[in-house]
């Protein structure tokens, strides 16, 4: 693939921002020497502006997501995108969210440009672990952590069972639950469900994957040890 073509499906601009860019000199090769947009010259070995090039395909990033922001493209707020870089927007094939955290959810967002990964991630097959710290409006009753663990909840509007749910109660009105489902606005709803309303979520964990630090707002790249971590439970 032509470099002016690769660049720009990484969503470093347009062909013809990628187009002013080498004429500004700013496409180099490893050893700093400027390259030419007809120049084939491996991904490895090209640097923009001194830094290497975003992976061709299958990035995954993690985002530590605020409060306030959505899991969408389009949205009149404000948008996940506008903690990224603009390229992980304009990139072909775009980077989207992995499942969705409400606008009001805190904490581990991943997002990839691999379809599959995202599918194997999210799949309801998958029964991936999701943790949630859960800040509530009212008292626990006391009988919530046996009832999500029965598997045999049914949240309005739903045809089957919720699977079970681990709950650990860390306080009158805090608790830490362990999802293997994805079910819309979920944790909400459990905690509709038994009379009470959630106050403030934070997805603190997805598999084997935590934050580990990253501060809101902040995001960085998995490596290979992470992706093998998320799916390492
Ligand atoms: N459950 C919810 O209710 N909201 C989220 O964002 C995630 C899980």
């Amino acid at each position: 693939m032509k470099l002016l073509k690769l660049i720009a499906n990484l969503g470093y601009g347009s062909r013809k921002e990628v187009t002013a860019m080498f004429r500004e000199g700013r496409v180099t090769d490893a050893g700093g020497d400027v390259l030419y947009a007809d120049d084939a010259v491996v991904h490895a070995d090209v640097r923009i502006d001194g830094e290497p090039l975003d992976p061709a395909q299958s990035i995954v990033l993690m985002l530590h997501k605020p409060v306030g922001y959505t899991c969408s493209m389009r949205d009149p707020g404000r948008v996940v995108y506008d903690l990224l870089p603009p390229r992980f927007r304009l990139r072909n094939p775009i980077v989207s969210p992995v499942g969705r955290l409400d606008r009001d959810t805190s904490g581990l967002l991943l997002l990839t440009d691999d379809g599959a990964l995202l599918h194997r991630i999210v799949s309801p097959k998958s029964g991936m672990l999701k943790v949630y710290d859960v800040t509530l409006a009212g008292d626990l009753r006391g009988d919530e952590s046996s009832l999500f663990a029965s598997g045999t909840l049914m949240l309005e509007a739903e045809k089957m069972p919720l699977a079970p749910v681990a709950m650990e109660v860390l306080g009158p009105r805090a608790a830490r639950l362990a999802l293997t489902e994805g079910r819309y606005h979920q944790v909400r709803r459990m905690f509709a469900a038994v009379g009470n309303r959630v106050e403030a979520l934070h997805r603190s964990r997805i598999g084997g994957l935590a934050l580990d630090g990253l501060a809101s707002g902040e995001w960085r790249a998995l490596t290979a040890d992470d992706i093998a971590r998320l799916f390492d439970r």
